[in-house]
C-alpha cells in the first residue's frame, strides 16, 4: 500500500537516498530543503511553505528549516494539501560541528542540538497528531553510531545523536498502542558530503577500524529505513538498528 512519506534534509546525501528508495516502491514522497531545490526538480523554486512537485524522479520538494517551527508547519500544510497527511516520518536533517570541548562554544552546542535533536521533535510533534488520527504511523530517526559510542570533538552531535534515543523510546511509550512505532538507525561511516571533508589518512584510520573494512553507500541506510517502514516491521519499535558494518558492535 503507498504511504505518504516525508524525508528531512532528503534534498541530499542519506536523505535523498532514502526518499529515492521510497518513490521507487510507489510511496509519495516529499523531501525538505533549505536552499538550491531537489536535484532533478523542475525549474519552478517554489516560495516559502509552498511545494515544487519534482515530475522527473517523483519527489515533492518543500523548503523546511526544521529549527523553525513555523517553518516546519508550513511545510507540513504543503505536504498535507499537495500529498496527503504524512504517515512515515524520517527525521534526516542534521549538521556536524566538530571540536574538542574545551574549545566548543555554548553557541555551538547549542545549534547541533537544536537542528539534530529539537529538529527532530519539531518534526515528530507536528506528525502525531495526524498519525493518531489515521491510526498508523512510522516515525525513523537517524542517530549515529556516535550517539552510543561518543566521538572525541563531537560533545555537541554525540548528545544531540543519544538524545534520539530518548525521543524515539518515549514516543514508542506514549503512541505504541496507536500502530505507531519509532525507531533510531545509527549509521556508521556513510559516503555523503558530511564525511567528504575527512582527510585520506583519516579515512583509511576509520576503514581500519571497521569490521567491515568499508565505510557505507546512502543505499545501505535506505534499505533498513524502508524495511521500518513496512508492514513487515509492524511489532519492531523503540529499536536502535546499526548500520556501521560492526563499527559499534556491544553498544
Ligand atoms: N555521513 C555519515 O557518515 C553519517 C553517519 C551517521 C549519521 N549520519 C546522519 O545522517 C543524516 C544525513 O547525513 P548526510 O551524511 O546525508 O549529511 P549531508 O550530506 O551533510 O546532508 C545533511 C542534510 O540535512 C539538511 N539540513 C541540515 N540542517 C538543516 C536544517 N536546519 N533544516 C532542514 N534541513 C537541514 C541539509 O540540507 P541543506 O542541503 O539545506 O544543507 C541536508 O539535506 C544526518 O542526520 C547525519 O547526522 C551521517
Amino acid at each position: 500500500m503507498a504511504r505518504t512519506v516525508l524525508v528531512t534534509g532528503g534534498n541530499r546525501g542519506i536523505g535523498l537516498a532514502i526518499a529515492q528508495a521510497f518513490a521507487k516502491q510507489g510511496d509519495r514522497v516529499a523531501v525538505t530543503y533549505r536552499s538550491g531545490g531537489v536535484p532533478g526538480a523542475g525549474a519552478a523554486e517554489p516560495g516559502f511553505g509552498a511545494g515544487g512537485a519534482d515530475r522527473q524522479n517523483g519527489l515533492f520538494g518543500v523548503r523546511c528549516d526544521v529549527t523553525d517551527a513555523e517553518s516546519v508547519d508550513a511545510a507540513f500544510t504543503a505536504i498535507e494539501a499537495e500529498l496527503g497527511p504524512v504517515e512515515v516520518l524520517v527525521a534526516n536533517a542534521g549538521i556536524t560541528d566538530d571540536t574538542l570541548i574545551m574549545r566548543m562554544s555554548e553557541e555551538q552546542f547549542a545549534r547541533v542540538l537544536d537542528t539534530n535533536l529539537t529538529g527532530s521533535f519539531r518534526v515528530a510533534k507536528r506528525a502525531s497528531t495526524k498519525m493518531l488520527r489515521g491510526r498508523w504511523g512510522r516515525m525513523i530517526f537517524i542517530s549515529s553510531v556516535v550517539g552510543l559510542a561518543g566521538g572525541a570533538g563531537q560533545v555537541n552531535y554525540a548528545a544531540s545523536k543519544a538524545g534520539l534515543v530518548g525521543v524515539a523510546r518515549s514516543i514508542t511509550r506514549e503512541l505504541g498502542t496507536r500502530n505507531i512505532t519509532a525507531n533510531v538507525v545509527a549509521p556508521g561511516f556513510i559516503d555523503t558530503d558530511m564525511t567528504a571533508g575527512l582527510s585520506e589518512e583519516r579515512k583509511a584510520e576509520i576503514r581500519k577500524s571497521i569490521p567491515a573494512g568499508r565505510m557505507a553507500t546512502p543505499d545501505e541506510v535506505a534499505g533498513v529505513v524502508t524495511w521500518l517502514a513496512s508492514d513487515a516491521a509492524g511489532y519492531v519499535t523503540g529499536a536502535v538498528i546499526p548500520v556501521d558494518g560492526g563499527l559499534g558492535m556491544g553498544h
